[in-house]
C-alpha cells in the first residue's frame, strides 16, 4: 500500500510539474506553534456562545473532539465523527442550520466550493464558517492530484472566487496552515479581479497577490475585524 502510494505520488508530481503548474518559490508563513485551528474556532464559538458545530472532513476527530458545544455533527466518509459519509451526501438529506462550520474536507477546488455554498445555505444569521488550510506555502502543497503529505491542496483557489461574491465576507487568519473566516453578510472588500476559470490560477499568482487575493490577518486582530 504504502509502496503504491509513493509510485503514485511521484507520478503526480511528473504529471502537475509538466502539465499543470511549476514554480520554484515559496512562502515562510511564520505560523505561531501555540495556535491552532481549534484555539481559533473555540475562541470564537466561546465569544459569542454558538451552540450547534458543523465539521465537514474530521479524520481521527483531532480538532472535532475539542469542540465543547452541547451539539456537534462532524462528516467522514472514512473515520471520525458521527455522520458516515461525504459532504454532499450530508447536505443533501441535512435540514438543521449551525451556528458554527469548520471545512476540512476534500481539498480541492470544486469540492470546496460545493462545500462553503452549502454551508452558506445552512449557517444561521451571524454565524461563523471557518476553512482550514488557505495558504499553502509552495506548489507542491498545492497540488491536485496530490503528490505530498503535507497537503492545503487549491483550497485557496476558492477562497479567491468566494471573494469576488457579493453574499459572503472573508478574512484568512495567519495561523496552522491558514484559516480562512467565512461571514454570510455584504462583501465589504470585494476582490476586483478579471479571471474566467479560478481553478487555473498558478501559485505564481497566489505567490505575488496572497496577502490581497486571501486578505490575510494575524490573529491577535482577529476580533478588531469581526467586531466591524
Ligand atoms: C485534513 S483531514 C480532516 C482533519 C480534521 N478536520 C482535523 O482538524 O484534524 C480531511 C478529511 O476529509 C475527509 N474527506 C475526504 N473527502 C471527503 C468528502 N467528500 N466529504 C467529507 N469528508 C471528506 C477525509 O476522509 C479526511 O478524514
Amino acid at each position: 500500500m504504502e509502496k503504491i502510494n509513493k509510485i503514485r505520488f511521484k507520478l503526480n508530481k511528473i504529471y502537475y510539474n509538466l502539465f499543470i503548474d511549476k514554480y520554484n518559490k515559496s512562502i515562510n508563513f511564520n505560523f505561531p506553534e501555540n495556535v491552532n485551528r481549534w484555539d481559533l474556532i473555540m475562541k470564537i464559538i466561546k465569544f459569542y456562545n454558538f451552540k450547534s458545530y458543523l465539521e465537514i472532513g474530521c479524520d481521527d476527530d483531532y480538532s472535532f473532539k475539542k469542540i465543547d458545544v452541547p451539539d456537534k455533527t462532524g462528516v467522514d466518509p472514512y473515520s471520525g465523527g458521527n455522520f458516515k459519509g461525504t459532504s454532499d451526501e450530508f447536505f443533501l438529506q441535512n435540514k438543521k442550520k449551525f451556528d458554527c462550520i469548520f471545512i476540512d474536507g476534500l481539498h480541492e477546488y470544486d469540492q470546496v466550493c460545493k462545500d462553503l455554498d452549502n454551508s452558506l445555505n445552512c449557517i444561521n444569521e451571524g454565524g461563523i464558517i471557518f476553512l482550514h488550510d488557505a495558504l499553502p506555502a509552495n506548489v507542491h502543497q498545492q497540488a491536485v492530484p496530490r503528490y505530498k503529505i503535507i497537503w492545503n491542496g487549491d483550497v485557496w483557489k476558492s477562497i479567491v472566487y468566494f471573494r469576488t461574491r457579493n453574499d459572503c465576507d472573508i478574512v484568512t487568519c495567519k495561523i496552522d496552515h491558514g484559516v480562512s473566516i467565512v461571514r454570510k453578510i455584504p462583501n465589504k472588500d470585494l476582490l476586483n479581479i478579471n479571471i474566467n476559470n479560478f481553478k487555473n490560477l498558478k501559485f505564481e499568482d497566489f505567490y505575488n497577490n496572497y496577502q490581497r487575493y486571501l486578505r490575510v490577518i494575524d490573529y491577535d486582530v482577529i476580533f478588531n475585524y469581526l467586531e466591524k
